[in-house]
C-alpha cells in the first residue's frame, strides 16, 4: 500500500515553506508582509491542518491503532500535530511584529520539516511495507471526502487562490 497522496502533500508543504520564507526574507513592505503571512496562516490551517492532518488523524491513524505493530505511532504523530497547532497560534499572536513573527514562522516550519521527515522516512515506509493493500482504495476514497469537505467549507475560490498564491501544483 502506497501513501502517495500524503507524500505528495508533504512535497507541496515543503515547497510552500521554502517559497514563503524566501518571499518574507526579501519583503520590504509591511502591508505585503502581512498579506503573505495571512495567506500562509490560511494555508497552515486549511491545507496542512484541516486537509492533510485531517486525512492522517481521521483515517490513517485509526488503521494503525488497529495493528499491534504500529500502535504507538499515532500517539507520537498526534502529539506533534497538536504542537504544530500551538506554533501556528504563536505566529498569529505575533501579528504586527515582523521580527517575532518571522522567528515564529521559522519555529513552525523547522518543526514541521522534522515531522514530515519522520513520517516520510520512518513511519510511511513502515506502513507501506506492513499494511494490507486492500485498505488502499478505501483510504483514498476517505481522503477525497476529507478534501472535498475542506474545500466546500473554505469555499472553492479561497482554496484556488490559496494554492495559486503558493505557486504549487497538487498531484494525486
Ligand atoms: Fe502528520
Ligand atoms: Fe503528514
Amino acid at each position: 500500500m502506497k501513501l502517495t497522496e500524503l507524500r505528495n502533500e508533504h512535497e507541496v508543504i515543503l515547497k510552500v515553506f521554502d517559497h514563503v520564507e524566501n518571499q518574507l526574507a526579501k519583503c520590504r513592505d509591511d502591508a505585503l508582509f502581512d498579506r503573505i503571512v495571512s495567506d500562509f496562516l490560511l494555508f497552515a490551517t486549511l491545507f496542512i491542518d484541516d486537509n492533510h492532518h485531517g486525512k492522517e488523524e481521521g483515517f490513517l491513524f485509526p488503521k494503525l491503532l488497529a495493528n499491534a505493530f504500529f500502535q504507538d505511532i499515532p500517539h507520537v504523530l498526534s502529539e506533534e500535530h497538536i504542537y504544530g497547532r500551538h506554533l501556528v497560534v504563536k505566529i498569529k499572536e505575533a501579528l504586527g511584529d515582523r521580527v517575532v513573527q518571522s522567528r515564529e514562522i521559522a519555529n513552525y516550519t523547522d518543526f514541521m520539516r522534522h515531522h514530515i521527515r519522520l513520517e516520510n522516512e520512518m513511519v510511511f515506509d513502515a506502513i507501506e511495507s506492513g499494511l494490507d493493500d486492500s485498505i488502499a482504495s478505501a483510504l483514498s476514497a476517505e481522503f477525497a471526502r476529507v478534501e472535498s469537505d475542506v474545500i466546500r467549507s473554505a469555499g472553492p475560490a479561497v482554496w484556488e487562490r490559496l494554492i495559486q498564491n503558493q505557486m504549487v501544483e497538487i498531484e494525486k
